[in-house]
Formats: C-alpha cells, structure tokens, sequence
C-alpha cells in the first residue's frame, strides 16, 4: 500500500470516528456538550484531509457527514430551553456531575431561580438566598440532617418554614412544576453542592405521587371575572393608594382614595401573578395575615425594657431589624439581638406558634430546674424545643407552674401551684418550700404562669376589612385582575419605562 493510501484510510477512520465520537456525545445534551471541542477539531481536519485526498464517491460521503455534523453542532449551540432539560439517569459515581444537572433544573424547569438567589450580594426578597444552603441545611431542624431537610423542602416545604419567609414555595413536584424524583434527587445535589458535601445516599419519596391527580382535581374552577372591572375595584377599593401595578397610575405621595386608612409600604403587585397562584391571591385579600410577605409585617416588640414598634424588616436566627417612625416622620432601623428580647409570662400554652412565640421557658413536673428552647413544633399535648443542639420533647400538662394570687388586703403571694383556680373553694401553693391553702373567697386575682417566652408578633399592615367592603362580584373580577398581573402586563404597556418584567 502506497503512503498516499494509508493517510487516505487514516484520516476516513479519523472522521468516522470523530463524528460518531461527537455524536454519541452530543445525544447525552445538555450534560455533555463543554467536552465535544476535540471532537470537533479532529472532525474538521478530517474532513478537509478527506476532501482533498478522496475522489467523488467519497467525497460526497464526507459532505454528508459535514453536514449532519453541521446541525448537531448547530443544535448544540442554541441554549436549551427549560423544557429540554429530562433527565433519565444519574451518574452517582460523578456527584459533581449530578450537581450541575442539578443546576439546569433549578434554573430551567424548576423555576427555582425565579424565586431563590444564590448570591449573597443579591437585594433579599420574599424568598431565602441559598447561598451556602449545603451547610445550613443541616442547622434548620434539630435532629435533621442536611440531606433529610432539603429533601422535606422539596416535597413539603410548608412543614418547616424558614424564620421570616411565608408560605409561598410551591410543592416542587406537583403540577405545574411537577419535578420527577430524578429531578429532584439532581437539584437536591446541587444545592448539597453550595458549600456543603453531596451525599448520594438514595432516599425514599416521602410522598405518594398518585396524589397529584386528587389535588389537581381539587384546584379551584376557572374565574370567570372581567379583570377589566377588576382593575376598577383595584382602584376603587383603594388598593392602588398601598400598591404599585405598573400602568396604573398611584395616588400621590400621602393621598389615599380611601380615608379609612394609613398609607403603607406594600409589595408591588405588577408580577404577583407569575409565581403565585389564586389561592394565594384570594388568601392574601380575604386574610392578610395569614402569611406575611417578609420585609413588610407590622412588629410589636418588648426588649431592653422599650417597646418598639413598626416594620419587621428581616429576621435570622441571631437577630431582627426593626424600622421604626418617629412622630416628625424621621425613619429609625433598630437591630435588637433575639436573646434582648423581653420574657413574657405564658398563662396558657396553646398556639404558642401562632401567638409568635420565639423561645420557651418551663419547668418539666419532674424536674428542679427550668428548660429553655427555641420553640420549634407543637401539637396539643406537647413542644418541641431547640436546647443547644438537641431536640427535647415536652409535655404540655406535667408543667410545674407558679401562681401569683392576690388577697383583698392587697398581699400578692408567688408559689408553686399544686392546685385550685379561682373557680376551685381553695388553691394550693407550695411557698418558700411549705404547702400553703388560700380560700378562694379571701382573693381578688389568681394568675398562673405555666412558662415564660419571648415573642415576635408579626401582622399585616394589610387592613382586614375587604372581605366585608368587597361583594363577591368585586372579589372575583378583582381576582381576575390580579391574574393577568404576571409581569407580561408591563411589556403590554411601552409608554411605561421603570418597571422591566423579570425575564
Ligand atoms: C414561588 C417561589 C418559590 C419557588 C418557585 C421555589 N421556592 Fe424554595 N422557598 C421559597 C420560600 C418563600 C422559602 C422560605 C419559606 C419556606 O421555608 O418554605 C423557600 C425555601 C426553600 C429552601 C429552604 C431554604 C433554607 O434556607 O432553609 C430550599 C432549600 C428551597 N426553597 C429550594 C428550592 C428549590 C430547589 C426550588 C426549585 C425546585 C424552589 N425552592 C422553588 C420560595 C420558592
Ligand atoms: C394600607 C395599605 C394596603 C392596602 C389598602 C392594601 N394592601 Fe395589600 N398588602 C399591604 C401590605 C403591607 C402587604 C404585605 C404584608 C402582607 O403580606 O400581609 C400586602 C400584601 C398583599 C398581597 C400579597 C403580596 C405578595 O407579594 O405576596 C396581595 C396580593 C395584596 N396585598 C393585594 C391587595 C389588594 C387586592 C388590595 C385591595 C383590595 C390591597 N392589597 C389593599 C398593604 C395594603
């Protein structure tokens, strides 16, 4: 065989085997795509060597496979929409691997990065930054490992809230988001991969996936509203005087179309439609409080001996921001530490949550000395209270409790209750170590103490009035309204430069 020829096959087994090579590769898109370069070299010059040693038959056939080549290069270059991100497996042996198609779906599919920064430089919003979520993770519950919360956050995220934030995630894998527990088991790497250790460990869905077609069955029928008259009840009810929406113009600073109440700082509403659904919306007029955006709930607090009140500007596990007003108007940013913050005694331990309880001081029946924790859960019998890094059960009945009981001689006497109320003939106190019986009849105030607390009682500045002002006509036109409001609004309206829909 003449050299001629041997460089003639050679360079036809390199161009074969390149583009199967490239092929092979670029069918595992979008995974693959950044280690095709080579392949693509190699090609190239193979087919140039081609063109130039071989006749017409195999000419033609290298054409061919340019060509091919051509659009699969092509294909490989057009960003891949959301929608093409599907995955079929996961390559545990390359963790770092998983982590980055972890990453397609919490940008794409996900819509994660909609809500979710990862960028601690990043104005906070109404959603936590998870820069770092791959430590903190593990922090969030006690007795929960990191794997086990992010796991919890991703199926039922409303189970443990991150102190601040609303309930607003969505189940990630329900419809319309509807993530497989690839998917899943994918951005959960990824997020392991911020800071902490990706841990491969396979895991059991802690929910059934057959209960997707129930609740989507369950979600409420189409609105029939005109959002056209939605948009005049927006106006009209005053909603316009609190809230921004893009195209619509705002009261002048200080002037409100509705005498009935102080103009506040509230959310603008131009986008509220993209990321939430009519649930939300319809709870957000009918029951302001019943989640409260962060950054914009009304706080009373107690520390330091000083009750401050205004906007709960944010809150962490260490510390909370308070803006205050004072009466010339003059804007005030308090930072109070959580451990300043006032005790407050407890007379009944039930919604403790609710109540906004933060911490929890109380002596167990069978124990000398008074526990204190964060508050983390409770049901009607027990808490559960963070005691440095443990978790600790409490009952809520075997609590030894003080009592303060006042005679009519005005004497105010502090003991340990053992039993009797007011509603009781007599009451029996444990104090200064001996048992001591009051007659009912001889006092004028008993109070019990079952624990102590402190407490951050958020509200909606939002006035709770709509659903009485509002007639159901009203309330579903403007429901409608604030449907169309997903951001594309603002596009509809050129002559309006400020506000830029996000992507
Ligand atoms: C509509 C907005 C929204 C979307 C979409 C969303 N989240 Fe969230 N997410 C939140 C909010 C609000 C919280 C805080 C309240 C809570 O704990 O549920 C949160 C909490 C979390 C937490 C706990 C954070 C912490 O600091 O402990 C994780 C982890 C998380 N989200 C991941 C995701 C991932 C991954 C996706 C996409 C698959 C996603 N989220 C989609 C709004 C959203
Ligand atoms: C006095 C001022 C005020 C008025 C009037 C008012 N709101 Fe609000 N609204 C707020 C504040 C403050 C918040 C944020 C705190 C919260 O979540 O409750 C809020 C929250 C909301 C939210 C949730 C926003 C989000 O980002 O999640 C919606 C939706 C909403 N309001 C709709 C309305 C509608 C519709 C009206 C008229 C019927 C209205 N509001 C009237 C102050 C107001």
């Amino acid at each position: 065989m003449s050299r001629n020829t041997l460089i003639k096959i050679a360079s036809l087994i390199l161009m074969v085997v390149s583009f199967i090579a490239y092929i092979a590769g670029a069918s595992a898109f979008p995974i693959a795509s950044e280690n095709l370069l080579p392949w693509s070299v190699w090609f190239l010059i193979a087919v140039i060597v081609n063109i130039v040693l071989w006749t017409s038959v195999m000419r033609l056939l290298t054409f061919s496979l340019a060509v091919i080549w051509f659009y699969a290069f092509v294909a490989g270059l057009v960003p891949e929409s959301s929608t093409a991100v599907n995955l079929t497996e996961l390559d545990w042996s390359d963790p770092d691997a998983v982590a980055e198609q972890g990453a397609l779906v919490f940008n794409g599919k996900g819509q994660c990065s909609a809500c979710h920064t990862v960028d601690t430089t990043a104005p906070p919003g109404r959603c936590p930054d998870l820069t770092d979520i791959g430590v903190n993770a593990a922090t969030r519950v006690p007795g929960m490992d990191a794997k086990a919360y992010l796991i919890e956050s991703m199926y039922q995220p409303a189970n443990f809230l991150v102190p601040g934030y609303g309930k607003i995630m969505p189940e990630v894998w329900k419809a319309p988001i509807a993530l497989s527990k690839l998917e899943i088991e994918a951005v959960i790497a990824y997020l392991q991969s911020q800071g902490g250790e990706i841990d491969p460990t396979p895991f059991e869905e802690p929910i059934d996936r057959a209960d997707i077609g129930t609740t989507a069955a369950a979600l409420p029928p189409l609105l029939t509203g005109d959002p056209e008259l939605g948009k005049k009840v927006f106006v009209d009810a005053a909603c316009i005087s609190c809230h921004a929406v893009t195209g619509i113009e705002s009261p002048a600073a200080g002037e409100t179309t509705n005498e009935d109440f102080e103009v506040v700082t509230a959310p603008d509403l131009s986008e509220i439609a993209a990321f939430n659904d009519m649930r939300y919306l319809e709870e957000s007029i009918l029951v302001p409080g019943a989640q409260i955006v962060s950054g914009y709930g009304a706080v009373t607090v107690r520390a330091k001996g000083t009750t401050f009140q205004g906007t709960l500007v944010s809150q962490d596990e260490e510390k909370i921001v308070v803006r205050t007003k004072t009466a010339d108007g003059v804007e005030e940013e308090h930072t109070i530490l959580l451990s300043e913050i006032d005790d407050e005694p407890i007379e009944e331990l039930t919604d403790l949550e609710a109540k906004g309880y933060l911490t929890l001081t109380l002596t167990p029946a069978d124990a000398n000395a008074p526990v204190t924790g964060q508050l983390v859960s409770e049901t009607d019998e027990v808490v559960t209270l963070k005691v440095g890094d443990e978790a600790r059960t409490l009952s809520k009945t075997d609590v030894k409790s003080l009592m303060t009981v006042v005679t009519f001689d005005g004497d105010e006497i502090v003991g340990e209750h053992v039993s009797g109320t007011t509603d009781d003939d007599e009451i029996v106190l444990v104090v200064d170590g001996s048992e001591e019986i009051f007659d009912t009849f001889d006092l004028e105030e008993a109070t019990l103490t079952r624990a102590s607390g402190k407490r951050l009682h958020v509200t909606s500045p939002m006035p709770e009035n709509f659903p009485i002002l509002l007639s159901v006509a009203d309330l579903t036109n403007l429901l409608s309204f604030l449907s169309t409001l997903t951001g594309a609004t603002a596009e509809a309206v050129p002559e309006e430069t400020g506000d830029t829909p996000a992507e």
